[in-house]
């Protein structure tokens, strides 16, 4: 690399640096924060009966951030057994939302400056829901004005594109999910003890991946004309095809959008064609067969198909054109696995085209008016 990628410790681009770096990302976020199978976070001393007198949980966002919600959502609904609703912050400040003492927000955002979230905060508060922020920036407005606080720990993030924020954003709502239960005492004790196994195999997991990296050039190509194309998953599969519609969407141009598997065949098949490539993402063990049906109809429309699984799949590779393979995990965790082939697709991908990467057009870091 030149001497002017220097300051990219390297890299030709942040965004590059930035998803490499997640390995390392996830030993700080993760840090001090499983011990003897349990969860503890330095910054939060919950009781029981305050924990207990949450009826409902709210998860408030925008973006990226949003995206890791609704993976979050999942884990904290089974392992506390109260009703979680993810929300785009820009549309839940308008819609007058129930909110009052039994309720627990939660508000995801990496820089902690976005308007829109900070202006759904400060309506939980005025509403007198507790407020929990997760953010990549301790000293920032909306870590601040939150109840309390957790921080992501990923480092700073430049380029435009979220990547190690949005991983480690997981990886603190598992974390939460556990921790939460515990206070409450509902931890499905086996099922937790196995997330928290599989939190600290990611960091050799995700290496694994990145240590991959120089085939995607190759891969891209089959994408990177492409005027539109579609990602398809089922649930937490779902979540992830959307992260990577629009990581895709805001490096490289390129019309992206996501659905549920099973839902483009309500209208969208219509313009699916060998024009427009579909990127399956087919990790979740209990919809993979249901996934790989709405494979086979799209290739048979003649789309090439890239798909993700996990290794030791022997049968995706018979319908779809490419297949990326990543390690095997437990399933609840295989998100922040499962979305780093999508980061690096949208990242060769823009490279391929000659994109600017790390500040993409119309496109700030912070969205900090509303
Ligand atoms: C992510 O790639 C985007 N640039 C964008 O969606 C971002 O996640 C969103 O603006 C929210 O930002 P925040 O996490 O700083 O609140």
């Amino acid at each position: 690399m030149s001497g002017s990628s220097d300051y990219r410790g390297g890299f030709a681009h942040f965004m590059l640096k930035e998803i490499c770096e997640q390995p390392q990302a996830f030993r700080k976020t993760l840090q001090g924060r499983i011990q003897q199978d349990r969860v503890k976070f330095e910054e939060l001393n919950l009781t029981r009966a305050q924990v207990e007198q949450w009826r409902k949980i709210y998860i408030i966002a925008c973006g990226t951030a949003y995206h890791s919600g609704l993976v979050g959502k999942p884990m904290l609904e089974e392992f506390l057994g109260v009703p979680v609703e993810v929300e785009i912050a820009s549309e839940f400040r308008y819609q007058n939302p129930l909110l009052g003492e039994k309720t627990l927000a939660i508000f995801v955002s990496q820089s902690g400056e976005t308007a829109d979230t900070l202006g759904a905060l400060r309506q939980a508060k005025n509403k007198r829901a507790a407020t929990l922020a997760i953010t990549n920036v301790a000293e920032s407005t909306i870590a601040r004005e939150a109840d309390y606080n957790l921080h992501l720990g990923a480092g700073p993030e430049i380029a435009v594109a979220s990547t190690k924020a949005y991983t480690t954003m997981l990886i603190v709502q598992y974390l939460l999910s556990i921790y939460l239960a515990q206070v409450k005492g509902t931890m499905p004790g086996e099922k937790a003890a196995r997330i928290l196994t599989a939190l600290q195999e990611l960091p050799e997991k995700v290496q694994q991946i990145l240590d991959r990296k120089e085939l995607y050039p190759e891969i891209v190509k089959e994408i990177k004309n492409a005027r539109s194309l579609f990602f398809i998953g089922r649930v937490l599969d779902y979540y992830i095809a959307m992260e990577g519609a629009l990581k895709l969407k805001e490096t490289s141009y390129i019309h992206a959008e996501a659905y549920g598997a099973g839902e483009i065949k309500h209208g969208t098949m219509a313009i699916v064609t060998d024009e427009t490539p579909v990127i399956a993402v087919a990790v979740q063990k209990s919809v993979y067969e249901k996934t790989l049906h709405i494979v086979r109809e799209v290739a048979a429309k003649g789309a090439p198909v890239l798909a993700v699984v996990e290794e030791g799949d022997t049968e995706m590779q018979k319908w779809a054109k490419q297949v990326v393979y990543i390690p095997q995990i437990e399933n609840m965790v295989s998100p922040v696995l499962a979305v780093i082939p999508l980061q690096l697709l949208a990242y060769y991908t823009a490279v391929a085209r000659g994109c600017n990467v790390d500040q993409p057009r119309n496109l700030t870091k912070a969205v900090t008016t509303d």
